[in-house]
């Protein structure tokens, strides 16, 4: 039987589509990104959480010293938190061995939003083949789930998802894309030889690049850079 992949281009995520689907779950600018970068660097897991509220409860339940307050609100440091959603932030020195509770503003919800689904994976564009070759080990079909931004479209996350569908097309010989990852694809090979620049074009990207946070935004654009493959288990993120 051949594997259909799907593209969410954005939200809502409803709940009876992700179901039975492997989810990978795309917040290129930066939520995934730095998930990834937070495994990578020995972090012992990231569970995220829909709001900043919801990550102090967690962490007053798991005990505020165990435990690292992660995210941000319009893209900078929570009051109170330890770190913000910059990947540069999260070095070996500052993640390794630690759990982290994560809040971001639409990332960690995509992630909730799916997690009744059959597999979840945090996905961005330093991870794509990573991720790729973990669904392609699993049976059934694989759904991919754009976080976007504001609750609608994303071009980086829509970018990111055609590279995931690019390269699951290498490794699932019986794939069968349908409209949604159709049209991911399209766009990621139209724009595959100019990445980083079709990345900073994005609307979040020039956000964050006013910020000040435009070297993340260089970083995030930068395709398997990093071979992690963070998996929701038990609702933490850890690597697969
Ligand atoms: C999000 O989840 O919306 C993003 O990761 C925001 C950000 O760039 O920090």
């Amino acid at each position: 039987m051949s594997r259909s992949i799907q593209v969410l281009l954005g939200p809502p995520w409803p709940a009876e589509v992700v179901r039975e689907a492997h989810v990978a779950v795309v917040d290129v600018l930066r939520a995934t990104t730095t998930i990834a970068t937070a495994l990578r660097n020995g972090a012992a897991g990231v569970i995220p959480v829909t709001d900043p509220a919801d990550a102090i409860a967690l962490s007053q339940r798991l005990g505020r010293d165990r435990v690292l307050l992660c995210g941000e609100q319009e893209a900078d440091r929570i009051e109170g938190f330890d770190l913000d959603n910059s990947p540069a932030s999260f070095t070996p020195e500052a993640v390794a061995g630690k759990t982290l509770i994560m809040t971001t503003t639409n990332g960690t919800r995509a992630l909730r939003a799916v997690s009744g689904s059959a597999s979840v994976r945090a996905a961005a564009l330093v991870n794509r083949t990573a991720v790729a070759d973990a669904l392609a080990h699993e049976y059934g079909d694989v759904l991919i789930v754009c976080a976007g931004e504001g609750g609608g479209f994303a071009l980086e996350d829509a970018i990111g998802a055609g590279a995931l569908v690019d390269a699951l097309l290498t490794s699932i010989s019986d794939a069968e894309l349908r409209d949604g990852a159709r049209a991911a694809a399209l766009l990621y090979r139209c724009v595959a030889t100019r990445l980083a620049d079709a990345i900073a074009s994005a609307d979040h990207a020039q956000h964050l690049a006013h910020k000040g946070f435009a070297g993340d935004v260089t970083r995030c654009a930068a395709l398997d850079t990093l071979d992690v493959v963070p998996i929701l288990r038990d609702g933490i993120l850890v690597a697969q």
